[in-house]
């Protein structure tokens, strides 16, 4: 059973050929790969060829392959107008509507057409390969074969073995995956598959942050990419993504996962999508559009506060030094002794506590007492966290202060974990519970975030740079402050934490 990936004379059936169909198409006429295409709208196969041809030249014009190459790879693609017309093929790839009886009905149809031991794969996104294999008389021969849109440009293709797949159809996948130029990794046929499953914890705890009334969303935005590293922010990808379609796979997947609370979906978006605002393509969504791009309120300016003698906890010495500093290059007037003197505003560094906590545990006073985020550095943006009682006057000397040598300071509401140390210790949790759960292997899921959802590292290198046991602490203090299950940590997460080891150390 199964296909020799490295045929040069292989040949690939596509049916469907809308969006991602043609992506498919394209990239596998680069490869040297024949292609055959098929849909049920009697010219869509032919439209899609004098596309995907066109796409070639426009490619060829801008001397990104050339003219040859553009020739022969759109000589490689070929209309059928049936699906017996796919008889020669060694695998099929279904790209049509995602509907299970569908999907069911095209392989069953298509088994009575193709050899004993062509392959059929599926490009679902959200249904179970299994169920899908179960609608045919050889289960073993299919398997999933996920791409991303655009399939040219994001260079990650999940392959998804059913639990009846045969081994040498998982191998076979991941080999012509490779050989179109795509990283090839291979997931367990659960909900999301890999990539959607570790992308479940960046919008969702940002929105539960806003829901929690800590900060809006811009706010939360610009921390996360200033502070924490990412390309965009949750609420901008929402709007780009439609909300509308972001709703309904956070639904869908919290529901695949029995309603499993890592996952649980906020009301907010709800309302939006019941008002109609969907995000961009409805120019107004978390943010309004115009000329297509946000509209954002200014950021408040820093305050011309009095200076005010600051005292930093000590109970963190990494954190402590690094804020002292900072500080003192600013200029501002630092309290040094054991305790605060009366007077002196507080300044705490907590993991996963919110400043009020933090406070009251180290007999501070509320009122004078505010938290700084040092988990990702104080470089790009730095936050800055009240507590309910925290006075404006204390407030706004120390965001004077911290503001100093110029870097953006935001303020925010009290937080247990403040905004990036709740988002991102919920993406590497999600990762850990991805290889604790064997769907991936570790360097497998480090390779695929990236690509596939645009993170700066993968979550279990993101775990690593911030330190295991840091990511650990948070998770536990969030656990104990909200009493919320969502923020247990992962068992992968906590053994590694507990030897001292990196994320990425697979069991023995
Ligand atoms: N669009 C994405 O971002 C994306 C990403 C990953 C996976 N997917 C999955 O890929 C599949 C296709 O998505 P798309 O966005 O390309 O859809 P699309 O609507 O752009 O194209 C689907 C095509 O399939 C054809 N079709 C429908 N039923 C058919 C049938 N029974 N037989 C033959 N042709 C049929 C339609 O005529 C259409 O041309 C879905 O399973 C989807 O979940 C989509």
């Amino acid at each position: 059973m199964s296909f020799d990936p490295q045929n040069g004379a292989l040949v690939l059936g596509v049916v469907g050929t809308g969006t991602m169909g043609r992506g498919i198409a394209q990239i596998a006429a680069v490869a040297g790969i024949d292609v055959l295409l098929h849909d049920a709208r009697e010219g869509a196969a032919g439209e899609a060829v004098a596309a995907v041809a066109d796409t070639f030249r426009t490619l060829a014009r801008k001397g990104r392959m050339s003219d040859a190459a553009a020739d022969s790879a759109a000589a490689r693609l070929c209309p059928v107008g049936g699906l017996d017309g796919l008889a020669p093929c060694h695998l099929v790839v279904e790209a049509i509507v995602e509907d299970l009886e569908a999907k069911r009905a095209l392989f069953a149809a298509l088994e009575a057409v193709v050899s004993p031991d062509c392959v059929l794969a599926t490009n679902t996104s959200s249904l179970s390969v299994t169920a899908i294999a179960a609608g045919v008389d050889r289960s073993d021969r299919v398997a999933g074969f996920h791409f991303f849109n655009p399939v040219p440009l994001m260079k990650i293709v999940e392959v998804a073995p059913g639990v009846l797949t045969d081994p040498a159809v998982t191998d076979a996948l991941v080999g012509l995956g490779t050989r179109m130029g795509h990283a090839a990794v291979e997931t367990r046929d659960t909900p999301g598959f890999l990539v959607n499953h570790a992308g479940r914890g960046y919008g969702t705890e940002a929105l539960r942050v806003v829901g929690e009334g800590v900060a809006d969303p811009a706010t939360v935005d610009r921390v996360l990419v200033q502070q924490a590293g990412f390309r965009m922010g949750p609420f901008e990808l929402l709007d780009l993504i439609g909300i509308d379609v972001s709703q309904s796979v956070m639904e869908s997947i919290y529901g695949q996962f029995f309603h499993e609370t890592r996952f649980r979906p906020s009301v907010l978006p709800r309302q939006y999508v019941a008002a109609g605002l969907l995000g961009r393509k409805t120019g107004r969504g978390f943010y309004r559009y115009a000329d297509g791009k946000p509209v954002v309120d200014p950021e408040p300016e820093v305050p011309a506060a009095a200076r005010r003698p600051l005292w930093v906890s000590r109970r963190d010495p990494t954190a402590h030094m690094a804020l002292t500093e900072r500080l003192a290059a600013g200029g501002a007037a630092l309290d040094h002794g054991e305790r605060p003197a009366a007077g002196s505003v507080c300044l705490v560094t907590p993991l996963g506590e919110d400043a009020t906590t933090a406070a009251l545990t180290a007999g501070l006073d509320p009122t004078l007492t505010l938290a700084v985020d040092t988990l990702f550095g104080l470089q790009g943006r730095r936050v800055l966290m009240t507590t309910p009682v925290t006075s404006t006057e204390a407030r706004d000397a120390a965001w004077a202060a911290l503001a100093a040598d110029g870097v953006p300071v935001t303020v925010i509401h009290d937080s247990p974990g403040f905004v990036s140390q709740r988002v991102v210790a919920c993406i590497v949790n999600i990762g850990c519970d991805i290889a604790q759960q064997r769907i991936a292997a570790p360097a497998d899921i480090d390779k695929a975030v990236p690509l596939g959802l645009g993170y700066p590292q993968g979550p279990l290198a993101m775990g690593d740079r911030l330190g295991p046991a840091r990511v650990l602490a948070v998770l536990e203090a969030l656990l104990a402050q909200t009493g919320d299950p969502r923020y247990r940590p992962s068992p992968w997460l906590k053994r590694r934490a507990m030897l001292g080891v990196s994320l990425s150390t697979p069991e023995a």
